[in-house]
């Protein structure tokens, strides 16, 4: 009988103990990070603090980091040998907006391969509606809101400023990659990721949308 009270009293006790670290912590219901009047923090890798993304958008596997485990032994190649493949050319800032369109991507342009890639890797941030609406934009607690593709500056800047926002995160990204500083925005450096060929396709995507935009 006395052992049921103390254990009783213990456990009122612990609840009371659970319920005031409960009250006191303050949980962001975006990011998942929680902090318990300064005594603990949690983090979720949301916004993670290395890697080439800022947020966590996609849950592909290349995005992921890997652990050495699970790489395979690399094969390194003989020294003083130069890649004639692969490596991007950076250009000057001045240089890019006054790039077009290459023809060849213009001949061989789809649009429902151009929706596609927009599909995949924009829609999440700049919206279906490509207004900038997207379902991440609720989420991103720092930084700029996704643009708006369709009515700002994108629609009205030369197709090779519009293909150095895509390859370096938005103007911002774009600002710093020329002064090889870290791209302030959350939007993924697309050059890392996707070749000239498929960025030419979405600026031609782009402006043919924003073209036609009405509202
Ligand atoms: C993780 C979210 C995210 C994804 C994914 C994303 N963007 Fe963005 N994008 C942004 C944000 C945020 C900005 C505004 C950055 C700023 O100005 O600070 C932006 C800016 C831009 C701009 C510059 C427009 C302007 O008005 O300054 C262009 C163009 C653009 N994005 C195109 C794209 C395209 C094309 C894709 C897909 C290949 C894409 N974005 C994917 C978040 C994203």
């Amino acid at each position: 009988m006395r052992l049921t009270v103390y254990k009783s009293r213990g456990l009122v006790l612990a609840l009371a103990a659970l319920a005031l670290l409960l009250t006191a912590a303050c949980y962001n219901n975006n990011t998942g990070e929680t902090n318990i009047q300064s005594v603990a923090r949690f983090t979720l890798p949301a916004f993670p603090e290395t890697g080439s993304h800022a947020v966590l958008t996609f849950t592909e596997m290349h995005y992921s980091p890997s652990y050495r485990v699970q790489e395979s032994p690399r094969l390194l190649p003989p020294l003083d040998s130069v890649p004639v493949t692969g490596k991007r050319i950076i250009y000057t800032s001045s240089e890019y907006p006054s790039f077009t369109v290459p023809a060849e991507v213009r001949a061989s342009y789809d649009a429902a391969e151009a929706a596609d890639l927009f599909r995949v890797n924009c829609m999440v941030c700049h919206g279906q509606s490509m207004t900038g609406d997207g379902t991440m934009r609720d989420f991103l607690t720092r930084g700029a809101a996704p643009a708006d593709l369709m009515r700002g500056p994108a629609s009205t800047a030369t197709e090779g400023s519009v293909f150095a926002w895509i390859s370096f995160g938005g103007q911002p990204g774009f600002a710093m990659a020329m002064i090889d500083r870290e791209s302030p925005t959350v939007m993924p450096q697309f050059y890392q990721l996707m070749t000239d060929e498929e960025i030419w396709t979405l600026v031609m995507y782009l402006k043919q949308q924003s073209a036609s935009f009405s509202q």
